[in-house]
């Protein structure tokens, strides 16, 4: 197994994408650290011991500097080193008009969106320069293309493509890889709410604006969140050993740059 006798940290693995992430990097042998704001942790863990893999659930709330600290403590404490560490907590944020926006909301969405991954990458940086390792950050289509109302967002995903190819900068001379994704529309509850919403707004059923965006998709699909997964894998595999800097789109063709 690729992984096995490695570290990941996810965070934000307690449901949707990071927990397939988690569950992912476990089935190929890596120990994984489930870090969340929310219970969900203690379940990711739980699935992924049941399945014979090894997994601690840990709290973390990313807009607390002290947290994040308190928590990277407690991981290198356990393990002394990190090799993996998966920023994929993210937060939709507030919509509207950026005078609808207030600055509370705005930076709401950058706290959790992109300091978060500043605050766990300077903090696990030490258990990270122990062997080298992979930094995988979750931004989105939404960062390069830019969606209405949704400024807090996609300025936040943009900014943390940025921070990804400056970790790619100053890190790689400690063998450290530090990679983005930016997936389009997963499969989950998330776009569900999402194409709910628009559909009301478009007067068309539910099923109709599936469909009717599914046409817009060149592989006519959205995204199973186990395919983001597995890119997330990749990035820290072996296989991407001279990858950094990168920000990979996993988006069905939905955005091409
Ligand atoms: N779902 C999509 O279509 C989609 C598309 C593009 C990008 N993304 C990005 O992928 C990532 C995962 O998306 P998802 O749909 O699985 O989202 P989700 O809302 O299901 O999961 C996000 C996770 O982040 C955690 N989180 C929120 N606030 C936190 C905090 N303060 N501290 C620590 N953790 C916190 C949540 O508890 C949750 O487990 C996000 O960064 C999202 O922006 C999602």
């Amino acid at each position: 197994m690729k992984f096995e006798n490695l570290i990941t940290v996810v965070i934000g693995g307690g449901q949707g994408i990071g927990q397939r992430i988690c569950l992912k990097m476990a089935g190929e042998g890596a120990t994984v650290v489930v870090a969340d704001i929310a219970d969900g942790r203690d379940e990711t863990a739980e699935m992924i011991q049941q399945a014979g893999g090894s997994a601690v659930a840990l709290f973390v709330d990313l807009t607390s500097e002290e947290s994040v600290k308190k928590m990277a403590e407690k991981v290198l404490q356990e393990y002394g080193r990190v090799n993996h560490l998966v920023n994929n907590s993210g937060i939709v944020g507030a919509k509207g008009h950026i005078d609808e926006i207030s600055l509370e909301e705005w930076n709401e969405s950058f706290s959790i969106n992109l300091n978060g991954a500043f605050l766990t990458s300077r903090y696990f940086l030490p258990g990270l320069k122990v062997q080298g390792g992979s930094i995988v950050n979750m931004a989105s289509v939404a960062g390069k293309r830019p969606m209405k109302c949704r400024s807090p967002y996609c300025t936040s995903k943009a900014a943390l493509i940025g921070l990804t190819r400056c970790l790619a900068m100053d890190l790689g001379e400690f063998g450290i890889r530090a990679n983005s994704i930016s997936p389009g529309r997963v499969e989950g509850p998330r776009i569900e709410q999402t194409m709910h919403h628009a559909a009301q707004l478009a007067g068309l059923t539910y099923d109709e604006y599936v469909e009717n965006t599914k046409a817009t998709v060149p592989l006519r699909t959205f995204i199973p969140p186990d395919s983001v997964a597995d890119s997330v894998s990749f990035l820290c595999s072996d296989e991407a050993r001279f990858i950094t800097g990168a920000n990979l789109n996993v988006n069905a063709g939905s955005y091409m740059d």
